[in-house]
């Protein structure tokens, strides 16, 4: 039987809708993604999802998101008349259907994101499984250990698996370039799963599958099924 590969969908599906809006995780839910990646803020004490610290490229308004007040932030559009959602919008709006990657983007998301799964748990509401990552050691050093820790990061470096390792990682995020055989031994070798961003070319989704990987970010998931099924008649 073949392995069973996470299928991310990375903002949603960025590549058909506008990033990290809850049009962009219908879509990526509609195509079949076991998961879908998403990014937080901070601002005005609610946790709001968009990728970068400044507002300027993804809506119509300018500013960054941790100088915003919760109303002048409602009020953007984050394209295509999407407003930029809260994560508990967004939980509640996958509620259950997929799991959810969380990346902490801004200083001081660990322990808000923390608290909302806990009360989310505690009233029986949290039904995706949940999958917390940053680039921000220090960050995800704050999250719950209840909770899936995947270290990221942007390349190897001589301690990334001592690392993972030291930060009770489940997987190690990593971005394609630096994926290899050897790397994807290392890290299983020490029981951590390799995931891989942000692949959006169906060859290169292809050669990380027959490498061996456990999961694939990608802002095209009709790719990378399509890709997934065509490796499986070949088995
Ligand atoms: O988590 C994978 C990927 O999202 C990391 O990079 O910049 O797209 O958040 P970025
Ligand atoms: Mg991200």
């Amino acid at each position: 039987m073949s392995k069973q590969i996470m299928t991310i969908g990375h903002r949603g599906a960025k590549g058909h809708e506008p990033e990290n809006t809850i049009a962009s995780f219908e879509k990526a839910i509609k195509l079949g993604c076991d998961y879908v990646e998403l990014d937080v803020h901070l601002a005005d004490e609610e946790l709001f999802v968009i990728h970068d610290s400044s507002v300027d490229r993804t809506t119509n308004g300018s500013g960054k998101i941790a100088e915003l007040t919760r109303k002048q932030i409602e009020s953007l559009d984050a394209g295509n008349g999407q407003k930029i959602p809260t994560l508990s919008e967004v939980l509640a709006f996958i509620n259950g259907r997929c799991g959810v990657n969380i990346e902490l983007k801004g200083a001081g998301t660990a322990g808000p994101v923390c608290d909302l799964l806990n009360t989310l748990l505690n009233q029986s509401h949290l039904s995706s499984p949940i999958l917390i990552s940053s680039f921000d050691y220090r960050e995800l050093d704050e999250v719950d250990k209840k909770f899936r820790r995947g270290l990221l990061f942007d390349k190897i470096r001589d301690d990334w698996i001592e690392l993972a390792r030291d930060y009770s990682s489940w997987s190690v995020n990593l971005p394609y370039k630096t994926v290899s055989l050897d790397n994807i031994q290392k890290a299983h070798l020490e029981g951590f799963r390799v995931l891989v961003y942000t692949v959006n070319d169906p060859n290169d989704m292809k050669k990380l599958l027959s490498l061996g990987v456990d999961g694939i970010f990608t802002d095209f998931p009709d790719r990378l099924l399509d890709a997934i099924t065509s490796g499986e008649k070949n088995d």
